[in-house]
C-alpha cells in the first residue's frame, strides 16, 4: 500500500513541476507566476481540485514521442471563490511554452462540459504559444472544439479570461468569445500573428507591447477590459469581480450583506450639475454615491470613455451600470462607445442582471470618420441591445438627453421600467442653439437670441417629456438612491419575454 501511496506521489511530484525548474525560474524572472501558483491566488486557500492531471499529449512526429509532460501544458479542475463555485483552467507555459494540443484541449473542453452542466462559470488563466505546431491540424481541431463550447456556454455560464503571458494565434480566439478579458501590463500580449509576420507581411515594424499589450487592447482596440500591473493584482481582481456575477443565467445575481441604508439621502448629488449645460462633471461621482458602499467595478475604463460600464451593488445585489460620461467627448455617442455599452447591456440581459442607466448625452457623435466607418450600424448595436433586454431597466436622466441618443439610453420607448429625471433635466430633439438655427435659418443674430431663449425655456427642462408619460417623475437628485432601490424591489418579480425566435440579427 505505501509503496503505491509513493508512487501516487512521485506521479503528482512530476506534473507539479511542469517543464523542469528551468522554466519554471525563467517564468518568474519575467515576473510571471506559474499556473499553479496563479491558481493558488485566485481560488479559495484548499479549494481546488485538479483534474486531469497525467493527461499527456499523443504526439509522435517530431521526437515528440521522447518529451512527454503529465498534465500537457494545462492545469484544470474547480475550485471556489469567496465560497461559490468556479472551473478553471491555467495554461502552463513551462510546457511546450502552453501550446494547445489535442490533449490539452481535451482537458480544457471537459471542464467547460462540467461548467455547463452544473452552471458555474468559468475562469481560463491563458499563458500560450496558440497551437502546438509539431501537432498540426490536431491542434487546430483541438481549438474549434473549445470554441465551440465557448459559444454554447455564451449566455449560460460568465466566461472570464484572464492573459497572462504571451498569446499567439489560436490562443486569443477563444478569449475573445468569452464574457470579460483581463490582462497585465508589459507581461501579456494577444495577436493574431506576432510581429515578425507583421512585418514580413506588411512590412511595419512594431513591438508586442504596441501590437498586442494590455494598454493597447484596453486602450485603443478594446478586445480586453481592465489591465493590471501584474499577475497578482488581476488575480485579485478577477476575485472582486467575480464576487458580482451570477453562476449562470438562471440563478439571479447573488447577495451580500450591506451597511449601507437603502435609503441614504445624498445632498451632494442637489449640486452635482454644474450652472452651464456646457460644462462637464464626473459621472463616477454620481455612480459612486449611489452604489452600496461607493463600491464600482468599472469595465473598459480606458476605452470609450464617454461612455461609463461597471458592475455596483444597490441592497447587496448586482446591478449592470451604464451612464454616459460629460467629462469625455461631453458624453456623446460614438462607434467605440456604442460598441462597448451594447455589449454590456446584452451581458446583463443574459445574466439577468438590473440595468441602471444614467443619462447626459448631447447625440451622436457627427464627423465624416463616424459615418465613413459606420456609426450608423454600430449606433444601432445599443439602441438593438437595450430595446431587446428584458431585465429591470431603470433610467435617470441627469442632465441632457437629446435626439436619437435620448431614444437608445433606455427609454421609455425601448421598455424603460422606471424613466426618472432630475430637475436640471433637457430633453429634446437637440440644444437649443443648433435647434433654432435650423428653424429660424437666415433670421437676424437678435431673433435667433430671441428664440433660442424661448427654445430653451419650453425644452430645457424634464417637464414636456414628463407631461407625456416618458418620463415617470421628476425627482430630487438627492434621493437617486432610494429611488433605485425601492424600483429594483418592485421589479423583482418582472416578467417580460420577447417574441418567440430562433436568435435575433444585432447589427454585427
Ligand atoms: C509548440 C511552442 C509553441 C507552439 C512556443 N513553444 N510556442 N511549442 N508549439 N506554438 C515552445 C518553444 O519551442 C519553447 O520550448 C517554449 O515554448 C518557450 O518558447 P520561447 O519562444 O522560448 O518563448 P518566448 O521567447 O517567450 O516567446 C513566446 C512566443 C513564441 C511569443 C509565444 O514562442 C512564439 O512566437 N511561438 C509561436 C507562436 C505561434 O505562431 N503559434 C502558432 C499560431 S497558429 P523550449 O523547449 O525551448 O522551452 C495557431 C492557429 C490556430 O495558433 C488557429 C485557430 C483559429
Amino acid at each position: 500500500m505505501s509503496s503505491n501511496i509513493a508512487e501516487l506521489e512521485k506521479r503528482r511530484d512530476a506534473a507539479r513541476m511542469g517543464g523542469g525548474q528551468k522554466r519554471i525560474d525563467s517564468q518568474h524572472a519575467k515576473g510571471r507566476l506559474t499556473a499553479r501558483e496563479r491558481l493558488e491566488v485566485l481560488l479559495d486557500e484548499g479549494s481546488f481540485e485538479e483534474y486531469d492531471m497525467y493527461v499527456e499529449h499523443n504526439c509522435t512526429d517530431f521526437g515528440m514521442d521522447e518529451t512527454k509532460i503529465p498534465g500537457d501544458g494545462v492545469v484544470t479542475g474547480s475550485g471556489t471563490i469567496n465560497g461559490r463555485l468556479v472551473f478553471v483552467f491555467s495554461q502552463d507555459f513551462t510546457v511546450f511554452g502552453g501550446s494547445l494540443s489535442e490533449r490539452h484541449a481535451q482537458k480544457i473542453c471537459k471542464v467547460m462540459d462540467m461548467a455547463l452542466k452544473v452552471g458555474a462559470p468559468v475562469i481560463g488563466l491563458n499563458d500560450s504559444g496558440g497551437a502546438r505546431i509539431q501537432e498540426g491540424v490536431a491542434s487546430l481541431g483541438g481549438y474549434a472544439e473549445v470554441f465551440q463550447r465557448n459559444v454554447n456556454a455564451s449566455g449560460v455560464v460568465p466566461q472570464i479570461s484572464l492573459i497572462m503571458g504571451p498569446c499567439a494565434g489560436g490562443a486569443v480566439y477563444s478569449p475573445a468569445m468569452t464574457d470579460f478579458i483581463f490582462m497585465v501590463k508589459d507581461s501579456s500580449y494577444m495577436f493574431v500573428t506576432g510581429p515578425d509576420v507583421v512585418k514580413t507581411v506588411t512590412n511595419e515594424v512594431v513591438t508586442q507591447e504596441e501590437l498586442g499589450g494590455a494598454v493597447t487592447h484596453t486602450a485603443k482596440s478594446g478586445v480586453a477590459d481592465v489591465a493590471f500591473e501584474n499577475d497578482i493584482e488581476a488575480l485579485l481582481a478577477a476575485r472582486d469581480f467575480f464576487d458580482y456575477l451570477p453562476e449562470n443565467n438562471r440563478i439571479g445575481v447573488p447577495e451580500r450583506p450591506t451597511d449601507d441604508p437603502w435609503d441614504r439621502i445624498e445632498e451632494s448629488l442637489d449640486t452635482v450639475i454644474p450652472a452651464s449645460a456646457n460644462m462637464p462633471y464626473d459621472m463616477h461621482e454620481v455612480i459612486k454615491k449611489t452604489v452600496d458602499e461607493g463600491d464600482f467595478f468599472e469595465v473598459q475604463p480606458t476605452h470609450a470613455g464617454n461612455i461609463i460600464i461597471g458592475f455596483g451593488r444597490i441592497e447587496g445585489r448586482t446591478v449592470g451600470i451604464v451612464a454616459n460620461q460629460p467629462i469625455v467627448l461631453a458624453g456623446c455617442l460614438d462607434i467605440n462607445a456604442s460598441k462597448k455599452a451594447g455589449r454590456f447591456v446584452r451581458f446583463c440581459d443574459a445574466f439577468e442582471i438590473p440595468i441602471i442607466t444614467f443619462v447626459d448625452v448631447p447625440g451622436f457623435l457627427p464627423g465624416v470618420s463616424q459615418e465613413h466607418n459606420g456609426i450608423i450600424k454600430h449606433g444601432a448595436k445599443l439602441l438593438f441591445a437595450y430595446a431587446e433586454a428584458t431585465v429591470p431597466k431603470i433610467t435617470i436622466i441627469t442632465r441632457k438627453a437629446y435626439g436619437g441618443a435620448y431614444d437608445v439610453m433606455a427609454s421609455k420607448h425601448l421598455r424603460g421600467d422606471l424613466n426618472y429625471a432630475w430637475p436640471t433635466a433637457e430633453i429634446a430633439v437637440m440644444g437649443a442653439k443648433g435647434a433654432v438655427e435650423i428653424i429660424f435659418r437666415g433670421k437676424t443674430t437678435e431673433e435667433i437670441a430671441e428664440r433660442t431663449k424661448e427654445y430653451e425655456d419650453r425644452f430645457a427642462n424634464p417637464f414636456v417629456a414628463a407631461s407625456k408619460g416618458f418620463i415617470d417623475e421628476v425627482i430630487y437628485p438627492h434621493s437617486t438612491r432610494r429611488r433605485i432601490a425601492l424600483g429594483l424591489r418592485k421589479l423583482r418579480n418582472k416578467e417580460l419575454e420577447n417574441p418567440w425566435k430562433k436568435h435575433d440579427n444585432i447589427p454585427l
